[in-house]
């Protein structure tokens, strides 16, 4: 069993901007909604995030910044070798943790 370290973004835009760092045990192959969803179920339930089809890669919901990269959290591999920093979606409203605004303007309307 390995260890991945993330280091998440948590809060809202109206906060002042930190991370948070999980260490979250894995195997290989995992995925970085893996860990997600082992935070909420085994550290913190209040984490922020979206996802649906877990990695059928088909909703999109997943989309979040890895180490700077956009990319689906359902199809990135954890790694164990230095920590991930994950970040909402850039140039999108932070509503909280890793959810962004994500609705078209003219639907918030
Ligand atoms: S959870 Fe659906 S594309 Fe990632």
């Amino acid at each position: 069993m390995k260890t991945a370290r993330l280091r998440i973004r948590r809060g809202t835009a109206d906060e002042p901007s930190r991370h948070e760092e999980f260490a979250v045990p894995f195997e290989d192959g995992a995925t970085v909604l893996d860990a997600l969803i082992w935070i909420r179920a085994q550290r913190d339930a209040s984490l922020a995030m979206r996802y649906s089809c877990i990695n059928a890669n088909v909703c999109k919901e997943c989309t979040i910044a890895v180490d700077g990269t956009v990319v689906y959290a359902c199809t990135t591999r954890l790694v164990a070798d230095r920590p991930m920093v994950l970040d909402p979606l850039p140039g999108k409203r932070q509503l909280r943790d890793l959810v962004t605004e994500t609705r078209p303007p003219r639907e918030r309307l």
